[in-house]
């Protein structure tokens, strides 16, 4: 076992990450505990997390499980879909909130797609939101303008504005007499702010406006309680953070804003498996379950903590290189782990990221060419400070 091993080893061992022989401290490497290839160095959770080992396994054992009889297995008291239901509960607890107020879905755009086709906007209505939104949380916007009329404001806010009384007086500025929404992320996909959603949140409540929050980037990173945050409907994807299967989702929705925002899919009831659903991807929901479990076992503080430690790391990594522009907040109340830079103009984003890749075996995200050009890294509890050190001397080597 190399040093590194060892290393990366004990870390799981103290973050309560266990490899398939549930023994973290003999022959765990990523790769093993999470089935990345090998000498891959992968610092993009933020685009996709990689699933354990423990959770695809038991996707998998769920599936076939399904599979020697489907009907009794899948629907109603059926072994599967009570397993599934379970997870739904245990995710609600994880977004402290009641199992009546959150669906699963297939992804953070489904649900936003959802909440936006929810509630009855009409022309004329305006959609207030940012210039940072993903296209999973912008699209649903963008469709109800061109089929309904409604308008959209967006509030442009500098990439190097960090200061969330700022963001909160440009909210304040421009909510209008026709603001039915304020659509936010949690945490921005652009530069990883964590946005004053509770402040946003109560500002919206105070002009009787709906708040929807898009938590794509924050669920599993930090800890979050949509009661607290005050919003009336919060989007989250299973499949980054908590390292879920691929192709999970949640939707929130408050008791207090159930008659405003009414998806679909809910009509008979918040269950997964259910008449205005339909049938659902029941084994990756129970591995989804599984995902939940041990990353609550592990404690979201304790994960939030061990995740600000590594960002500050490639922080003050990417900032001593002297040819990029570090465009994310400092360390401090609106850090996360998303860290980008701005590349110099004669060098584009695209084959940068590649070259990275090919060369390096090092992946990170290419920010989207509309955002500007640029890169973005984002380390979870399975790097290593190795990794960073690593992934920091390659981007300053190739940069010189
Ligand atoms: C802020 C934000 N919203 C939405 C999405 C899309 O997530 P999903 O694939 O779960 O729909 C992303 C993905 O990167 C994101 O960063």
């Amino acid at each position: 076992m190399t040093v590194e091993t060892t290393r990366r080893a004990a870390l799981f061992a103290g973050l309560g990450v266990t490899g398939a022989a549930g023994c973290a401290t003999t022959s765990v490497a990523a790769e093993y505990a999470y089935g990345l290839a090998p000498r891959l160095t992968y610092l993009n959770t933020a685009s996709l997390g990689p699933t354990p080992r423990s959770v695809y396994e038991r996707t998998i054992a769920a599936w076939r499980e399904i599979e020697t009889n489907p009907v009794r297995q899948s629907y109603g008291g059926g072994a599967g879909a009570l397993e599934a239901e379970g997870a739904r509960q245990r995710a609600a607890g994880l977004f402290g909130c009641d199992g009546s107020e959150l669906l699963i879905t297939r992804s953070t755009t489904e649900a936003m797609n959802s909440i936006a086709a929810g509630i009855l906007l009409e022309r004329g209505d305006r959609v207030l939101t940012t210039n940072h939104e993903h296209h999973g949380g912008e699209m649903c916007w963008q469709y109800l303008q061109r089929k309904r009329g409604v308008e959209i404001d967006v509030l442009r806010i500098p990439l190097t504005e960090h200061d969330p009384a700022a963001i909160l007086n440009r909210f304040d500025a421009a909510i209008t007499r026709r603001t039915r929404v304020i659509s936010v992320s949690h945490v921005l996909t652009t530069n990883g702010l964590r946005m004053p959603i509770a402040e946003i949140a109560a500002l919206a409540r105070a002009r009787n406006t709906l708040c929807v929050v898009d938590g794509a980037q924050a669920i599993g990173q930090i800890p979050v309680d949509v009661h607290e945050l005050g919003c009336h409907a919060y989007a989250g994807a299973g499949h980054k953070w908590l390292m879920g299967p691929k192709g999970t989702g949640f939707l929130y929705v408050s008791a207090d804003a159930a008659d405003r925002i009414e998806p679909m899919q809910r009509q008979d009831g918040p269950h997964y498996v259910s008449n205005s659903a339909g049938m659902g991807a029941v084994p990756l929901v129970i591995g989804l379950g599984v995902a939940i479990d041990e990353m609550r076992a592990r404690g979201m503080s304790a994960v939030e903590q061990r995740i600000l430690a590594l960002r500050e790391r490639v922080y003050r990594g990417l900032a001593s290189i002297p040819r990029l522009e570090v465009v994310s907040p400092p360390t401090g109340p609106s850090a996360s782990a998303l860290v980008a830079v701005r590349l110099p103009d004669d060098v584009p984003a695209r084959p940068f990221q590649a070259m990275l890749r090919e060369r390096h075996n090092l992946v990170v995200k290419r920010v989207e060419d509309h955002y500007f050009n640029g890169i973005r890294l984002s380390p979870h509890i399975f790097n290593t400070e190795a990794e960073i050190d690593f992934a920091i001397t390659t981007i300053r080597n190739e940069l010189t």
